[in-house]
């Protein structure tokens, strides 16, 4: 298995942010983990918070380095960790989970899992990103935040934090390693064979709701959707949402 340092944490403001300190500060290799039971401050994404009950969830940010993608080629690294959460997700939740597009991950057809990504780009070159994943393991309420679920909601199993992490840093490793081959068709087959709504689902585009399904996601990253009445369209992420 690969050596990485794991920085354990009991509280901090937001592991991204705590990963971006220890950058500065040289105190961060590429492939470490920030790991911490508790954020008072947690991110999400479009400037949400992210709300996690102290111990009961997973909460880490990856720091890794990708030497040879491209600004153009960013898209796979979402890719690669969807998948690689998914499949942790699977390891204890057998049927019904899906990656809602552009970074959910769903169980039930509710939210288990949020994905951070934020990369450090210099010219057309991706120096490093910082990949922050939220998964609820423990937590069974979620006070103000709809459509929430986690491992223990869905299985009736509490279930040891640090194995959880263990088996996503594997499966991170898996994907990683089929990016770093540069088999971006096998990528793009696996992430959308996980999609969520390939059968029927509702959008919200310019504040008005509309009924279709997802046909694929494209490699730079736009999601290409076919809605009743209208026929097939291309959207980037921040001009289409799937509603729930
Ligand atoms: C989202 O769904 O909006 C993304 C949520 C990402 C949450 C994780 S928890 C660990 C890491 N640190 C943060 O502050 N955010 C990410």
């Amino acid at each position: 298995m690969r050596h990485y340092k794991l920085i354990k944490l009991n509280a901090t403001k937001s592991t991204n942010d705590k990963v971006k300190m220890l950058i500065k500060s040289k105190k961060i290799s590429p492939g470490d983990i920030v790991w911490a039971d508790y954020q008072y401050k947690g991110r999400g994404q479009y400037k949400n918070t992210w709300n996690s009950s102290k111990g009961k969830n997973l909460l880490i940010s990856v720091y890794r380095e990708f030497k040879g993608l491209s600004f153009k080629q960013r898209n796979y690294i979402n890719f690669v960790i969807s998948l690689s959460v998914i499949k942790t997700i699977e390891q204890y939740i057998s049927n019904d989970n899906f990656i809602k597009w552009p970074n959910d991950i769903l169980s039930g057809q509710k939210k288990i899992s949020g994905i951070l990504i934020e990369n450090n780009i210099k010219g057309k070159e991706l120096r490093n990103s910082i990949i922050g994943i939220g998964i609820n393991v423990n937590q069974t309420r979620f006070r103000n935040i709809p459509n929430a679920t986690s491992i223990k909601l869905i299985s009736n199993n509490e279930i040891e934090i640090e194995q959880v992490l263990k088996k996503l840093i594997k499966n991170i490793d898996e994907h990683i390693n089929i990016l770093i081959v540069k088999d971006f068709d096998q990528i793009m087959n696996l992430y959308n064979s996980k999609l969520y709504g390939r059968d029927f689902c509702r959008f919200l585009i310019n504040n008005e709701i509309f009924q279709g399904k997802v046909i694929n996601v494209n490699p730079s990253g736009s999601i290409i959707v076919e809605i009743n009445g209208r026929g097939i369209k291309e959207y980037e992420s921040n001009k289409i949402k799937i509603l729930l």
